[in-house]
């Protein structure tokens, strides 16, 4: 056994699998999501423990997975109705996400959906404490969980600690608005390692813990001692499985899917944007760019289609509700508009797909729009790029998405220019076949040079590596990042 293939714990909000039972019978569906995929595959090679919230009709607390010949074991934390509603629904997404996302307008910051994030923080602690005890190593992820890593550590002090942070780290001035930043930075500094996206995120949690706790970082090493011992802060921006997308786009049956889309909808040029329905992708934004170019270009009416999928999310949050009906008002007016018998200029699909569908509408599109208002990774961009086995399309990519930094053969925007976005969409439909091509390629290199393989053992080394010496040999200010690599 290899130091990497040591068993682990994973925490994490989602569970990789729901699990029903049917007719009797327990079933296991996985979760969509290249990212939980991957670390199935890599706890199946690993084993250990998943702990994860589990719905409430997921009356199973313990199972090895996979079902037929268990390799390791899926353990969920079952949640009240209030729990899920102050910790999920509020504290993580009406709390958490905003402010991460920059959005404090959305922010609510409430008592009672502090106290739940830390009832339940508390809870997945436990359960790691009765459950895994004879695990030395644990992996958490994201901004569900800021407060167990201390929590694990008071109990256990010689436990590897590993977090990831899937999403933006807001720069300080935003970050010290929350009523609760002391808190949530000590839950972070009882890890051994914190990863981040993009050197900008990470400079920014930095920054936060000298600005909040006062504490002195070493910049130089990017790392901070607290509490007698070392954290580290390192970059690790997270890739999709492009071998699986590629391979997947190659084949008859995709191909033959992505004809009958074309056939479909008829027109010269598809452009298509996939998003989870959620206010930091910027889908409202992207529409009135897309009306403004209705309007400021009429020789391409009759001859382009958007096609936006919008996956529903997060879907008992307000914030949520309110941004749906925006788009369906947005989408009936753009329709109503530019829209006659014979051509209809967009196609709004409110509905999630699975990976065969979605390479199909990947490699249907002439142009991806990808324009989130901020995001962390984004990795739509990536599967887009991946599926593109013909080495042609456009991206046109958000310049506030962590992609943007490596992704830097896209056509870079900013998503709140409505009428620069317009342009852009003109700019790219009108590319020259060649330059469309050279571009492809470049995009299509740096998305397969750093995978999501490449990004689960680099953290999982480094990992190990963090609690056998003090002292890393790529410190934050020497590693090249997605930004410094364009
Ligand atoms: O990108 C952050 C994230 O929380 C992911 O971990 C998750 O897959 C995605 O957003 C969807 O969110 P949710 O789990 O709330 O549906």
């Amino acid at each position: 056994m290899t130091r990497i293939d040591k068993p682990i714990t994973i925490i994490s909000n989602r569970a990789p699998y729901q699990l029903k039972k049917k007719f009797g019978q327990l079933t296991c569906e996985k979760n969509a999501g290249g990212l939980a995929s991957v670390l199935d595959e890599i706890m199946c090679r690993r084993g250990g423990a998943w702990i994860a919230w589990g719905e409430k009709s997921e009356v199973f607390r313990e199972m090895g997975i996979p079902l037929d010949t268990p390799k390791y074991s899926l353990r969920l934390v079952s949640l009240t109705d209030e729990e899920v509603k102050n910790y999920y629904h509020g504290f993580s997404n009406r709390v958490m996400w905003p402010l991460s996302h920059y959005f404090l307008d959305r922010c609510h910051f409430r008592s009672d959906y502090w106290k739940g994030y830390l009832e339940v923080n508390k809870k997945f602690a436990r359960s790691f404490r009765e459950d895994c005890a004879d695990q030395d190593q644990v992996w958490v992820h994201d901004f569900h969980l800021t407060l167990l890593p201390a929590l694990l550590r008071k109990e256990r002090a010689d436990l590897s600690i590993g977090f990831f942070w899937h999403i933006p780290f807001p720069a300080s001035p935003v970050f010290r608005v929350l009523p609760w930043r002391a808190e949530v930075l000590r839950g972070l500094l009882g890890n051994d390692l914190i990863g981040f996206h993009l050197r900008l995120h990470a400079e920014n949690f930095l920054q936060c813990v000298e600005d909040v706790l006062r504490v002195p970082v070493d910049r130089e090493q990017a790392s901070i001692r607290y509490d007698g011992r070392v954290v580290k802060v390192r970059v690790f921006p997270v890739g999709i499985d492009f071998r699986k997308w590629n391979e997947l786009a190659a084949t008859p049956a995709i191909a033959e899917k992505s004809r009958q889309l074309r056939e479909e909808v008829r027109v010269e040029y598809i452009i298509l944007g996939v998003d989870r329905l959620d206010y930091t992708k910027g889908i409202r934004e992207r529409l009135l760019a897309y009306e403004r170019f209705l309007e400021k270009y009429p020789e391409f009416h009759g001859r382009v289609c958007l096609v936006q999928i919008a996956v529903p999310s997060r879907t008992r949050v307000e914030e949520y509700r309110l941004l749906r009906r925006e788009i369906d008002e947005a989408i009936g007016r753009i329709t109503g508009r530019f829209g006659n018998r014979k051509w209809v200029p967009l196609r709004y699909l409110y509905q999630g797909f699975p990976v065969e569908e979605l390479a199909a509408f990947y490699l249907a599109a002439d142009l991806a729009l990808i324009t989130p208002l901020r995001d962390g990774m984004n990795l739509v961009a990536k599967e887009y790029v991946a599926c593109r086995v013909r080495e042609d399309g456009v991206l046109i990519l958000s310049e506030f998405t962590g992609a943007a930094g490596t992704l830097t053969d896209a056509l870079l925007v900013n998503p709140y220019d409505i009428d620069g976005l317009a342009d852009a969409i003109r700019f790219a439909l009108s590319m020259p076949e060649e330059e469309k091509r050279a571009r492809m390629q470049r995009l299509r290199q740096a998305v397969s040079e750093k995978d999501v393989y490449w990004w689960c053992e680099s953290f999982l080394e480094t990992l190990i590596r963090t609690r056998e010496t003090e002292r890393d040999i790529t410190p934050l200010t020497q590693v090249r990042d997605e930004e410094e690599r364009s």
